[in-house]
């Protein structure tokens, strides 16, 4: 059972396949969290706690004179601030007298099968089937104040995946102030943990860290309103000896898209409490009698299986529980974007001439980049006003969709809905829905503002606009991106005492946005872009099964990019393009193989000046273009094995794809840093069927078995050159 609650010890335990977490109400009516970690069937683990009088650790007053129990020392399911409990906490909720304590304790449960609970206006996890998940809901509240805190549960057995998230009610006769809410709390009974988390810069997104818990509190967070290219909200804490292959590892994904924190503290005694939700440094929600506040959710895998088995649990749960609608299991375009080649300088017959090019080539969607609207020619004019520039485009962008699939291509287009240029009709018509604080001057991010997202009329306005554009152009995609960090959070709309909401309420307002569009357009393919991977969460897959991974297209660096986005991310939620060499931002010439190789390790396109290209290089990209065509299911819908990174050996990246049935699989791998007469390289396949034979397509005349690759394992041939690159495919013999 995946949920059950033993009355007599009043014991709540989950169970997924692998997986056990358990907690139980104590004789105060505090709700400790008692375990989590690999599967334990029929156990109490009351026992693994031991409460000690501490001192300068209070007592609850309501326990009478016992100096054993103590909030500050006790693992809790969601902590507040104020009553004694000094670790990092969950809940700070400033009360109508002032003050700030909200002693939460056990009022009631529900358990419901066979049903995963859902958020309304948040991204939450859904079930694919009935027999998916189950909910559990625990009701904590504090009489004083008439607080109610339900804590949301979602039980995806199979998938050894738990969600969590919370319902803050007002249950008092006046408003409340939310200064902080968490969307989950856990607590461990020991420290010896790595913490592993994955931090960046613009071009350079999710690059693993990994280093032990300190004594002190350790903050992963951004302030940006976005998840950001800086520290996206999933981290890892894992066995110190851990690795792709074995230990305990424990994933905390916030499926968020604005300001977010996770605190991981080791405390005193060496407990560790893990806390994470939407960052509570620019929040002040304003909760009126009788209302709730429902936090974002969070999504947490436990394996014991080491990191390789953590990254596939999320992939397959992201795939199957997070993306939505019809490319959620279909086949990805083969796309070219014209934004490398062109940037905004185009007219219509250059963007023709590039569009017969990549039609030739075997491309199946064309997409058009920035520079297409009114005004823009150059990056400081033009966002929010969504119609073309006839001087560009003189025949609109009907014909222009027209003409390209005419040429037997599907047509894409950039948009920025969230922006707003100063030089715009749109902010010249309505200043006051851009953020900006009155009498300030605001900050500018590429020149440009944000839109007030939590209005009703702007997201109206730009509903509106994106239907439009939708309706009147055959457009099959929609490349959704957002260049700036958010600043100046002030509503021209909302009073003074609720202007802490903004950046939450801007976040809503674009989940809502996404959900009607995406609801009214279910055909049409949304990929999200924040200046590359700047909003790469499991938010923005609810909505855009696929991300623009990063700005960066440097095929090396984009190995460390792609491979630090797949701890927490599939394949499929990868955009990935072969570039120009020397590439734009780095510098750097690459074969177009390696560059090929590294982008079909993802979602797959090109976004380069293909007039540049050789016959022979042409002929390299129909090839290539083939090959992705028959691996795409592979790479999408694989399980995938990290078999080496270059960071760590010095030498190359190789990834395996296995096709869930374990028939075929992929194996890529680029050396970063061939070597003179150097050692070959030797990997041991994962994933395979032991005794099944698989032939090789470099050894046709004979097959190897599962075991085989697998513990003995497969040497491939001496690479040589500039970055070389390898494929090698393996499929069972019928
Ligand atoms: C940032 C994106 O990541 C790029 O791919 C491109 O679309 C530019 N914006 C256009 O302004």
């Amino acid at each position: 059972m995946p949920i059950t609650y033993c009355e007599d010890r009043k014991l709540f335990t989950l169970q997924t396949q692998k997986s056990t977490y358990q907690m139980k109400i104590d004789a105060c009516g505090y709700l400790r969290h008692l375990y989590y970690g690999r599967k334990c069937v029929g156990d109490d683990f009351s026992y693994l706690y031991r409460d000690c009088d501490r001192g300068f650790s209070g007592n609850p007053y309501a326990c009478g004179r016992e100096r054993l129990i103590s909030l500050d020392t006790m693992p809790l399911e969601y902590s507040s601030s104020d009553v004694g409990d000094y670790r990092v906490n969950s809940l700070s909720v400033v009360h109508p007298d002032g003050s700030r304590g909200t002693d939460l304790k056990f009022q009631g449960f529900e358990i419901q099968k066979r049903r995963k609970y859902a958020l309304t206006g948040l991204p939450t996890a859904y079930s694919e089937s009935e027999a998916d998940a189950d909910t559990l809901v625990i009701t904590l509240g504090d009489t004083e104040t008439r607080l109610e805190v339900r804590l949301y549960y979602g039980v995806f057995y199979e998938r050894d995946v738990i969600t969590r998230a919370v319902e803050i009610r007002n249950g008092g006769d006046s408003a409340v102030y939310l200064e902080k809410a968490a969307s989950w709390c856990v607590d461990f009974p020991y420290g010896s943990w790595d913490l592993l988390h994955f931090h960046g810069r613009h071009c350079m997104e999710r690059m693993p860290e990994r280093e032990p818990l300190r004594n002190c509190i350790q903050t992963i967070s951004s302030g940006r309103g976005t998840s950001s290219h800086q520290h996206n909200p999933f981290v890892i804490l894992c066995d110190s000896e851990a690795t792709e292959d074995t230990g305990d590892c424990y994933g905390f994904m916030l499926a968020y898209s604005g300001s977010h924190k996770t605190e991981v503290e080791l405390d005193q005694f060496g407990l560790v409490r893990v806390v994470s939700g939407i960052s509570d440094e620019q929040f002040r929600w304003k909760l009126e009698p009788e209302s709730s506040f429902y936090t974002p959710e969070a999504i947490l895998s436990f394996t014991s299986e080491g990191l390789g088995q953590l990254s596939r649990n999320y992939h397959v749960f992201i795939r199957h529980h997070i993306c939505r609608g019809t490319y959620k299991s279909s086949r990805r375009p083969v796309l070219f974007n014209n934004w490398e080649a062109t940037y905004a300088d185009f007219d219509e017959e250059r963007l023709l001439s590039l569009a017969a090019q990549a039609a030739d080539l075997g491309v199946e969607l064309f997409v058009l980049d920035d520079g297409w609207f009114h005004l823009r020619t150059s990056d400081t004019a033009g966002l929010g006003d969504w119609f073309p520039n006839r001087d560009k485009l003189p025949h609109g962008l009907a014909a222009l969709a027209d003409r390209i699939c005419g040429l037997g291509m599907k047509f894409g287009l950039w948009v920025e809905p969230e922006c707003v240029n100063e030089d715009s009709d749109l902010f010249r018509a309505h200043p006051d829905w851009a953020l900006t604080v009155p009498g300030r001057l605001p900050v500018l991010g590429r020149m440009q503002l944000m839109l007030d997202l939590s209005r009703q009329e702007v997201q109206d306005y730009l509903y509106d606009a994106m239907e439009k554009l939708l309706t009147e152009a055959k457009i099959s995609y929609i490349k959704w991106d957002m260049n700036r960090s958010l600043s100046d959070l002030y509503s021209h709309a909302l009073p003074a005492d609720r202007q802490g909401e903004v950046g939450h309420r801007y976040v809503l307002g674009l989940y809502s946005l996404l959900e009607r569009l995406t609801g009214a357009f279910p055909e049409v393919l949304f990929e999200g872009c924040s200046g590359g991977g700047g909003r790469f969460d499991a938010g923005m897959l609810y909505y855009t099964p696929q991300i623009w991974c990063s700005d960066d297209t440097d095929a090396i660096q984009r190995l460390e990019i792609q491979r630090g986005t797949s701890f927490g991310y599939p394949a499929s939620t990868m955009g990935c393009h072969v570039t120009a060499s020397p590439n734009h931002q780095t510098g750097r010439s690459t074969p177009l193989n390696t560059r090929g190789i590294v982008a079909m390790s993802g979602m797959f396109g090109y976004e380069m000046n293909l007039a540049t290209l050789s016959e022979a290089e042409r002929q390299e990209v129909r090839e290539q273009i083939r090959t992705y065509q028959k691996d795409e299911p592979l790479i999408r819908e694989g399980n995938l094995y990290r078999l080496g990174s270059s960071v760590e050996n010095g030498h190359y990246t190789a990834w395996q794809y296995v096709s869930p049935d374990q028939k075929t699989a992929l194996v890529n791998v680029v050396v970063t840093d061939p070597k003179a007469n150097g050692k070959l390289i030797h990997l041991r396949l994962k994933g395979l069927k032991e005794n099944v034979q698989y032939r090789l397509e470099d050894t046709k005349a004979h097959t190897i078995s599962g075991a085989a690759l697998m513990y003995g394992g497969y040497t491939l041939p001496l690479l040589s050159g500039d970055y070389p690159a390898f494929q090698l495919r393996l499929a069972v013999m019928d």
